[in-house]
């Protein structure tokens, strides 16, 4: 099996995305998974900019630094580069659907598809909420990237 490559993609790529790619780099780390990943946004709005302040400071309360990140842009040369593309909520998931070249291999999902009991769900927008909904944010995704590891390393076996 190739080895597989997993983009997580949110509206401006400086919220929800930033710290999916975070929990997930650590879960892949921890698990020894052999795999590429990014994050980006479907608007281009933030590209360049680093992840909002509030984004920064959850992930540094559960350990991990993300100060580093640069928000991006995706366009459908994404779709040759990736094995596996996550929408953080429908909205993206139709715009990523919109972006598809036909007859793409990607598989191209909801990211809280991946828990059970939690497919067909959004991981909220925190942008225009508190520190507590990033928080809420790092929960959802840390739950998510747990799931999405261990499935990826059943395959891999
Ligand atoms: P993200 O959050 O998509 O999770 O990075 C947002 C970032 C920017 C905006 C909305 C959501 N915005 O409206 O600029």
């Amino acid at each position: 099996m190739t080895r597989p490559a997993v983009l997580f993609v949110c509206l401006g790529n400086i919220c929800r995305s930033p710290l999916a790619e975070a929990a997930f780099r650590a879960e892949a780390k921890r698990a020894g998974l052999a795999v590429a990943i990014g994050s980006g946004g479907t608007s281009g709005e933030h590209a360049g900019d680093p992840p909002d302040a509030r984004a920064v400071r959850t992930a540094a309360k559960f350990g991990h630094d993300i100060a580093g990140y640069r928000a991006r842009k995706i366009s459908g040369e994404d779709f040759d580069r990736y094995t596996h593309i996550f929408a953080l909520d429908h909205a993206n998931l139709a715009a990523l659907q919109r972006l598809a070249p036909a007859g793409h291999n990607v598989h191209l999902a909801l990211l809280l598809d991946v828990v059970p009991g939690l497919a067909g769900r959004s991981v909220a927008d925190p942008y225009y909420g508190t520190e507590a909904d990033f928080a809420v944010t790092w929960e959802e995704v840390a739950l998510a990237a747990r799931h999405l590891v261990m499935q990826l390393a059943v395959q891999a076996e």
